[in-house]
């Protein structure tokens, strides 16, 4: 529960995550990769929409927070979920985004919301 009696799952403290960490959680079978750039703590589903490859391992420049699935080469803003490549360098928008999670910051810790968009975590 967070401090409004949601539910959520706590997953880090913010200051465990550096600048520029991509760090994945497993909740309830639901893979969660937490990025942090430019001090903002992002979530993100790390599924390529194209073939379902787990891109958390993929190239990521923590700068811009574009990641790059390592199987067909679609390159996703992490921040927002938008692709801005294709698969095979075809135009983002052929490619669905990623699925973003809601979390919250509360007490330092990262708490990811059991209620998302979709359904219940
Ligand atoms: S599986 Fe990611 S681009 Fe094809």
């Amino acid at each position: 529960m967070n401090e409004a009696g949601r539910p959520s799952f706590s997953l880090c403290r913010t200051s465990e995550l550096q600048e520029g960490e991509r760090r994945k959680f497993v909740v309830n079978g639901n893979e969660v990769l937490l990025v942090k750039i430019d001090g903002e703590i992002f979530a993100v589903e790390p599924m390529c929409t194209h073939d379902g490859t787990d891109i958390s391992r993929g190239k990521f420049d923590p700068v811009s927070g574009i990641i790059e699935c390592q199987k067909h080469f679609a390159r996703f803003d992490i921040r927002t979920g938008i692709p801005l490549v294709g698969p095979f360098g075809a135009d983002g928008d052929t490619q669905p985004p990623l699925r973003l999670y809601k979390i919250r910051i509360e007490n330092d810790h990262v708490h990811l919301e059991a209620n998302q968009e979709w359904g219940v975590i």
